[in-house]
């Protein structure tokens, strides 16, 4: 296997604390990195590096590890932007318009939601994204979930089966029938998938009915994650952690007990900004979560209702202005943090046997991530130690 150098790094994130600065970022400047296809073979100062077979030059770039999209929706048909423009106008999101998401992406063909999806994945790629969790849960039907989850595993091997979106028009009058469908034939018909999530809020599924499923999905063998506390606090992230899920997701609306819990638990505070921004909801407090010791991650949430988001640094430009974290809190979280989302430990850092995935920016600081919004500061991805994305200038 070919060992390449990348060497001239201004600043690099290894996000391993006992490397650099010591800080949760393990901050190094004037480094290089050697790796192979699979992972960081040497980390260090430039001026100590070995030889490697081929040698790269960062020019003074700061380096971050690629980052991990913990939560998104990418496979879907349509688009709502009506909606959007409509909560721009002072209305509220009550996720009444999934159920026109899931008309138009069931009448999709395969290939046609392959070329759309397809695109999702490329922008989210060239904006630095390595690692990406897909979920179903527009299809709402047995063959329709089961379609949806085979074709995120053509994108992903982090697939989340997500039949507990809403319950679907044919069920409007039989909720208890539609609940008893998800956690029984379509669950098993979803089993390749990773994990099983519901949507549990005001308007989607109570806390009961997302026991059942939850309970379903880890008897199916799957680990679990939660949508929670973005529309109301119903109790959902009690459930959460009570359930060992790995993530709960939004949290836009928290209690001091919910922060308690979860700075005891091993569940993972996922925040999308993104979602928070596009329906107008407040944004939660992520500086009141890291000060209380909870592990938040940031995610895209790319769907096409309340967050039709494919750019990580956006999300972190967000969390930064609106959601108290400092840039290297928020680089933290939309890369390791995204991986501990995914209870995954060979991503989302560079350390020597971290999985080869990075980014090099188009500037000298992380900080330019957040300092300069709306630009594309993503200069080259490397997905495997290989370089899956390059802008030129
Ligand atoms: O994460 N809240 C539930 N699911 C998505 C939105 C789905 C939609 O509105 O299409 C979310 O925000
Ligand atoms: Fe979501």
């Amino acid at each position: 296997m070919i060992s390449r150098l990348l060497t001239n790094i201004g600043e690099l994130f290894t996000n391993d604390p006992t490397l650099g600065d010591e800080t949760p970022v393990g901050r190094l400047h004037d480094a290089a990195l050697i790796l192979d296809d699979e992972r960081v073979l040497w980390v260090g100062r430039a001026t100590d590096a070995p030889e490697a077979d081929e040698r790269y030059d960062a020019r003074g770039a700061a380096v971050i590890p690629g980052f991990v999209d913990s939560h998104t929706h990418l496979i879907f048909s349509g688009e709502r932007s009506d909606e959007f423009e409509a909560r721009m106008a002072g209305e509220r999101y009550d996720g009444g318009g999934i159920v026109r998401t899931v008309a138009a992406t069931r009448a999709a063909s395969d290939n046609q939601l392959r070329q759309e999806s397809g695109a999702r994945v490329a922008a989210l790629r060239a904006g630095g994204v390595t690692t990406v969790e897909v979920k179903s849960g527009y299809a709402l039907d047995v063959d329709g979930e089961a379609r949806l989850v085979e074709l995120a595993g053509e994108i992903t091997d982090e697939v989340t089966f997500l039949g507990a979106h809403v319950v679907p028009p044919e069920f409007v009058t039989d909720r208890d029938a539609y609940v008893a469908l998800v956690a029984g034939e379509m669950m098993t018909r979803c089993d390749s998938a990773k994990w099983t999530d519901v949507f549990c809020d005001v308007g989607a599924f109570d806390l009961d009915e997302a026991r059942t499923v939850l309970e379903a999905g880890r008897a199916n063998g799957h680990e679990l994650r939660l949508h929670a506390n973005q529309i109301a606090d119903i109790g959902a992230v009690a459930l959460a952690v009570e359930m060992d899920c790995a993530s709960v997701d939004h949290c836009t609306h928290l209690s001091d007990a919910d922060v308690e819990r979860l700075s005891a638990s091993s569940t993972v505070a996922t925040l999308l900004p993104g979602a928070d921004f596009s329906t107008r909801s407040p944004y939660p407090s992520g500086r009141r979560l890291v000060d209380a010791g909870v592990s938040v991650a940031l995610a895209t949430d790319c769907n096409p209702g309340t967050s039709y988001v494919t750019s990580m640094s956006f999300v972190i430009a967000l969390a930064v202005r609106e959601m108290g974290l400092s840039v290297d809190e928020a680089v933290f979280a939309a890369t390791r943090g995204g991986a501990s989302a995914l209870r995954r430990d060979d991503i989302g850092h560079l350390a020597v046997g971290a999985r080869s995935d990075l980014v090099v920016l188009n500037a000298p600081r992380a900080a330019h991530l957040a300092y300069r919004p709306g630009s594309n500061l993503i200069r080259e991805v490397w997905r495997g130690g290989a370089d899956v994305h390059r802008r030129f200038g």
